[in-house]
């Protein structure tokens, strides 16, 4: 079997960059090594950057988004009893939308079935080979029958813990990261929302955050220890923790229901370089992770696709490597841009356990600086919308 472009993993960096070259006339083949409903019950990101819009309107798969995705304007900040609005409209004449990864998966399967493209689940023992020749192949079992599909280039869209990195020679690729001392415990729960925008907030107690799904769903978040299980937490620790990290104002609009999914995610940053080595090129997690705050995980691999979907597009129109070649490089820049703001709202709002009293001191000032001075208000606003491509 032969296909010009094979993708491994149908996430939303595989399910879009595949939808995009189809619609390019270019042909692929997604290995994926779950089950399509294993991938879709996966809760994850909720906020889109309007290049991630613009990009899924060009995929041909905007139309539910734009019917049930909420637009906002801005996000609130709480801490030391205040509360603070930042109008990125009014800052920067741009809004986020509220559309979860759930149903961007969701879409994208669907407009995959209807155009007949092929996607693999459960495929298993996934293998890139011959990466650095001009003919490389992926392997891969399902049912017990082995398969090789021949391809022109393979893309890993494997996520953090895929097989594509690795195939990367240790002595090219150089990671850098950073592991928090804490994650995020998050439940999903049929409530509406406590305030029409998200909210961050930050108290001795740790972070919190009021995020949604939908104006009947609600999606919180609190910072919890390293070695925290999700057993240790009942939904009704976590109703009474995260009403103590709230505004008074705000913790008094919470009604507590019972979690519909409740999980836990360590904070990472990580990155690895290059995001390309001979025909094998890196997309989304694969590549690089992000500590969740400030919800640009999901956006960075959508980034990412629109570089190589528009280096790919290019080189099958006029043959030219130009826009392949540069393509780690281009999409680097964004990553460690995206990296920058990831890291700084996470510092900015979280408790350090072991935090010095002048460290403590000084993310006062960084808090109190930000709501005070439109510059720094300007300057989370064009991060947390998108920086441009
Ligand atoms: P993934 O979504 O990880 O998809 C990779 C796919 O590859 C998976 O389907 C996997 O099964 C498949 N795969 C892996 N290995 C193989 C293999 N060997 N062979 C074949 N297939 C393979 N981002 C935000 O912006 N906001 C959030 O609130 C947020 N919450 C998150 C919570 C959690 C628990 C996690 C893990 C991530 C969260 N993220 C969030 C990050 C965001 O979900 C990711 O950045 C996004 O999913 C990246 O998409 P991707 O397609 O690159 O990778
Ligand atoms: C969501 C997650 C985030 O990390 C964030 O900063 C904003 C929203 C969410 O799950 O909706």
């Amino acid at each position: 079997m032969r296909t010009q472009v094979g993708i491994i993993g149908a996430g939303p960096a595989g399910l879009l960059l595949g939808q995009l070259l189809h619609r390019q006339g270019i042909s692929n083949v997604i290995l994926e090594r779950r089950s399509a409903e294993y991938v879709l019950d996966r809760v994850r990101a909720g906020l889109i950057e309007q290049g991630t819009v613009d990009l899924l309107d060009q995929a041909g798969v905007g139309r539910r988004m734009h019917a049930e995705g909420l637009v906002h304007d801005g996000v609130e900040l709480s801490f030391d009893g205040e509360h603070h609005r930042i109008d990125f409209k009014a800052l920067v004449g741009k809004a986020v939308m509220v559309y979860g990864q759930t149903e961007i998966t969701r879409d994208l399967m669907q407009a995959r079935a209807a155009a007949g493209q092929e996607t693999v689940y459960e495929a298993e023992d996934v293998q890139p080979l011959d990466i650095s020749s001009a003919r490389p192949s992926l392997t891969y079992r399902k049912d017990g029958v082995s398969y090789e599909i021949g391809c022109d280039f393979i893309i890993g869209c494997d996520g953090f813990h895929g097989v594509s990195r690795s195939t990367i020679p240790a002595e090219v690729l150089k990671t850098y990261e950073r592991i928090y001392p804490f994650g995020w415990l998050g439940i999903l729960v049929d409530r509406p929302p406590i305030s029409p925008e998200l909210i961050y907030a930050h108290s001795e107690r740790g972070f919190a955050l009021c995020t949604m799904r939908s104006a009947t769903r609600s999606r919180l978040y609190v910072q919890c220890p390293l070695d925290d299980q999700v057993e240790d937490w009942s939904d009704d620790r976590f109703w009474s923790e995260l009403a103590l990290r709230l505004d008074p104002s705000d913790a008094a609009r919470l009604v507590p229901g019972p979690s519909i999914e409740k999980s836990i995610a360590p904070l990472r940053s990580f990155v690895a370089e290059p995001m390309r080595f001979g025909r094998l090129f890196l997309a989304g997690d694969a590549a690089h992770i992000v500590p969740p705050t400030g919800a640009k995980g999901l956006n960075l691999a959508a980034s990412d696709v629109f570089y190589l979907w528009r280096a790919l597009s290019e080189h099958y129109e006029t043959g030219a490597m130009a826009g392949l070649d540069a393509y780690s490089q281009t999409a680097l820049k964004r990553v460690w841009l995206a990296e920058r703001f990831s890291w700084w709202m996470t510092s900015i709002l979280h408790t350090f356990p072991e935090a010095s009293s002048f460290e403590q001191q000084l993310q006062k000032a960084e808090l109190g600086y930000l709501v005070r001075s439109p510059a720094a208000m300007t300057a989370l606003a064009e991060n947390y919308v998108g920086l441009p491509y």
